[in-house]
């Protein structure tokens, strides 16, 4: 793979915040509050140095595992034997119901393998030109005297592109209404709470609040719609809609029923919006505090497209930007832990592991870890360079790994380069913001925003050739 080669000295560069790791045993009742309030907090010290800690909870044990070998052991090796945790399952299934981020078995097996072909990057090169169009409206935002906060103008970017790339023409549906409701079922998503911690069956309902139920049922009538209206044209389209009317399973030649097809542009925007938003939100924050690497990436844009607008092909050359965004996926994943339960006995690097444990993957201490990376907590893109980067894919997991990795990770990684390379084209980034502390709440964000300061280019061609004209 091309990269490009931007080595500093260590002490040079640039030290982000970080979450910090617990460091002290806690009760039963504590864990729980951490979990619900933000569950980094439970992320103790040592699996910063070792890979595995396995301790009791509710007669079960719980495996913390922090290793590239563990990590392959459970989302590879031994794939089958664990299932998405309790506590996840019931938080979604209400929600993205037996799509593909919550299915298991053949359910999952027979929608990932229909679902594959419209993940290819030949089909997905027809988005870029969305989102450099939502870049250029994220310009406009951030492009004001005062400090923005960029996670809120990235989560409108985001679900800008992902709403176009789903449906690029709809009828009979008000765009406004739908995203206040999606926006409504996000959030019921992602709030733990202490119920769901309960040791209760699967099966047992989740009590949805009134809103959620209401905005679920908007989504559903307004999504049920242009379903119905896409299956009577001759052509669904060519958005993702239209793709998955059309997706087949090669070994059987069926599609989607229309339920599943729903839950599934549910599960899309659940997924690839939020978590894409904050990627960009932590890359802003880093590239603000590390001018060098701004400029670079800046030099970049201007090799790369110019005073245009980046293609698909333009955002693959886009390296030192790639770089810069897969170091802030390895400095803040978005989804920074994941939950799995053993469904058979089964081992993690031949330790026992029985039915009914939980394995808690912890992408933050992995990716942080002190014994897998030279420097840990320092923003170093050079380290994703051709003659750097790790061999190990299980050393950086914030797309998942093994069968059920994410399927929207080139989408998303073409989206925020991008998105990323159009700003730092037009604007100039600045630290705003007071002390930053990363938590968990659905995606792992700075708590209370992040404020940065954003300013025209002072040479900026485009403005000097508008003022010439004048
Ligand atoms: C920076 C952006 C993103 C990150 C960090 C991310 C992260 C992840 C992770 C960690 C998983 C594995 C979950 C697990 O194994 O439990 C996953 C799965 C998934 N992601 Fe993403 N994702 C991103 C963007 C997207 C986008 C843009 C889409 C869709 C357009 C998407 C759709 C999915 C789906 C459908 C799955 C489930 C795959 C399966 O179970 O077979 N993601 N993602």
């Amino acid at each position: 793979m091309l990269t490009q080669s931007l080595a500093r000295p260590a002490e040079t560069l640039f030290v982000p915040a970080s979450s910090p790791p617990l460091t002290r045993m806690v009760s039963l009742v504590t864990t729980a509050r951490l979990m619900r309030d933000n569950p980094m907090a439970i992320l103790p010290e040592p699996l910063f140095r070792q890979t595995r800690l396995t301790g009791p909870y509710l007669g079960r044990s719980v495996h913390q595992v922090s290793g590239p070998a563990e990590m392959k052991s459970i989302l590879q090796d031994n794939f089958s034997a664990w299932r998405k945790s309790p506590l996840i399952m019931r938080m979604l299934t209400p929600i993205l119901g037996d799509a593909i981020l919550t299915a298991h078995g053949e359910s999952w097996r027979r929608q990932r393998m229909t679902l594959q072909p419209a993940f290819l990057k030949r089909r997905l090169d027809r988005f870029a030109p969305l989102m450099a169009d939502a870049a250029d409206a994220a310009v406009e935002t951030l492009n004001t005297p005062a400090p923005v906060d960029v996670h809120h103008v990235m989560n409108d970017t985001t679900f800008a592109v992902i709403e176009r790339a789903l449906f690029s023409d709809v009828e009979g549906f008000d765009r406004g209404e739908v995203r206040a409701a999606i926006e409504v079922l996000l959030e019921e998503i992602g709030r733990v709470r202490y119920s769901d911690l309960a040791p209760f069956p699967e099966w047992a309902p989740r009590l949805m609040t009134p809103g959620a139920l209401r905005a679920r049922k908007v989504f559903r009538t307004a999504a049920d719609g242009q379903i119905r209206r896409r299956r009577a044209l001759d052509d669904p389209g060519a958005d993702l809609l239209g793709l998955l009317l059309k997706v087949r399973d090669e070994e059987t030649g069926q599609g989607l029923s229309d339920v599943e097809i729903r839950d599934t542009l549910m599960t899309f925007v659940a997924a690839g919006h939020e978590t894409t938003a904050i990627a960009l939100t932590w890359a802003f924050y880093l590239v603000a505090n590390d001018p060098d690497i701004q400029a670079a990436l800046r030099a970049e844009a201007d090799a790369v497209f110019g005073q245009g607008v980046p293609s698909a092909e333009d955002a693959s050359r886009l390296l030192l930007t790639r770089q810069v965004i897969e170091e802030a996926l390895r400095l803040y994943p978005p989804a920074p832990i994941l939950g799995r339960r053993a469904v058979e006995d089964t081992e993690i690097c031949g330790h026992p592991v029985r039915k009914g444990d939980v394995a808690l993957l912890a992408f933050y201490a992995l990716q942080r870890h002190e014994t897998l990376w030279d420097n840990p907590n320092a923003f170093d893109p050079d380290r994703w360079s051709a003659s750097r980067r790790p061999a190990d894919r299980y050393m950086s997991m914030a797309f998942g790994g093994g069968p059920r990795a994410c399927i929207g990770a080139q989408f998303s990684m073409m989206e925020a380069a991008i998105i990323l390379s159009v700003v730092l084209s037009r604007l100039t980034v600045e630290p705003a913001h007071g002390d930053v502390v990363p938590v968990m709440q659905v995606t792992l964000r700075p708590r209370g925003g992040m404020p940065l300061r954003f300013r025209p280019r002072p040479w900026d061609r485009r403005a000097s050739g508008a003022a010439q004209a004048v």
